[in-house]
């Protein structure tokens, strides 16, 4: 049975619209996630809504606890993760308010904890195509029927933050193939794959970052609008989610839920 898990990144704290609302505090071994979880059921189906940043945007990209937020997740019975997470674009075609099913990531954080494994157990888990590919189609639907402009694929450069890039680091990404850039959805997209569920980024573009030359650096409070219209075509987008996916199959066509079946793993040390 599906439960969705929605990953707010920022400008997105609430989720409107849950029955049986409630907010639940998740313990982990890796200490505590963002916040509580908002649990309850959207047109039916079980949901988990857990802000990245938590309430209020207490945590920087750097200092969000990635590891107990994919885990918490999992805990509580998550099978598929929506990450909901601001961007800024590389393609002119990419424009403000559109919306890109990310399918591809460059990893440049470096700061960060990545992996649940190495404490008594090592393992490596394939992440050559780390989103899935049936909850990109389902965004694609949702998205297109709530009349947001959808990009169907893009890669994703996850860079520290938390400063936008200067403007020769934005060229270099672009001359990369790179698509979009947000500070948040590494190692999400990792841990979520060695926590075997399926992930998907909708990277909602809010600014081309600093490398057009009709748009010059990142205008924070261009962003900030940009956020608010984009937060409420996000709602819409997942409203119509439960009706796409309430049918969800007893694995995963693309192995998401079965990753370590094929990692490579050592027997756990005790
Ligand atoms: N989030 C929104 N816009 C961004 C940008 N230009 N770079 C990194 N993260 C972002």
């Amino acid at each position: 049975m599906t439960k969705l898990g929605i990953i707010g990144g920022s400008g997105i704290y609430q989720m409107a619209g849950v029955e049986n609302a409630q907010w639940e505090t998740v313990e982990t071994p890796w200490g505590a996630p963002s916040d509580a979880i908002l649990t309850g059921q959207l047109h039916g189906t079980d949901v988990a809504f857990l802000p990245r940043h938590g309430r209020g945007h207490v945590y920087t990209p750097t200092n969000v606890p990635y590891r107990a937020n994919i885990d918490a997740l999992k805990r509580i019975g998550v099978t598929d993760i929506i990450s909901v997470s601001a961007c800024g674009s590389f393609q002119d075609h990419m424009a403000p308010g559109d919306f890109v099913l990310v399918d591809q990531f460059i990893d440049r954080t470096f700061a960060r904890e990545k992996s649940f494994f190495g404490t008594g157990c090592v393992g490596h888990v394939s992440v050559a195509h780390p989103t899935c590919g049936r909850l990109s189609d389902a965004c694609l639907q949702a998205g297109t029927d709530a009349g947001i402009t959808m990009h169907t694929c893009g890669t994703y450069l996850a860079m520290e933050g938390p400063q936008f890039s200067s403007a020769a680091e934005s060229k270099l990404y672009k001359s990369w193939g790179c698509d979009v850039i947000g500070m948040t959805n590494m190692p999400e997209a990792k841990l979520a794959r060695e926590a075997e569920i399926c992930y998907i980024t909708v990277a909602m573009v809010t600014d081309y970052d600093s490398w057009h030359p009709d748009h010059g650096a990142v205008d924070v409070s261009d962003v900030i609008r940009t956020l608010q219209g984009n937060g409420t075509k996000a709602a819409d987008l997942i409203s119509r989610l439960p009706a796409l996916l309430d049918q969800r199959p007893t694995t995963c066509p693309h192995g998401c839920d079965t990753a370590l079946e094929h990692a490579i793993m050592t027997a756990p040390d005790h």
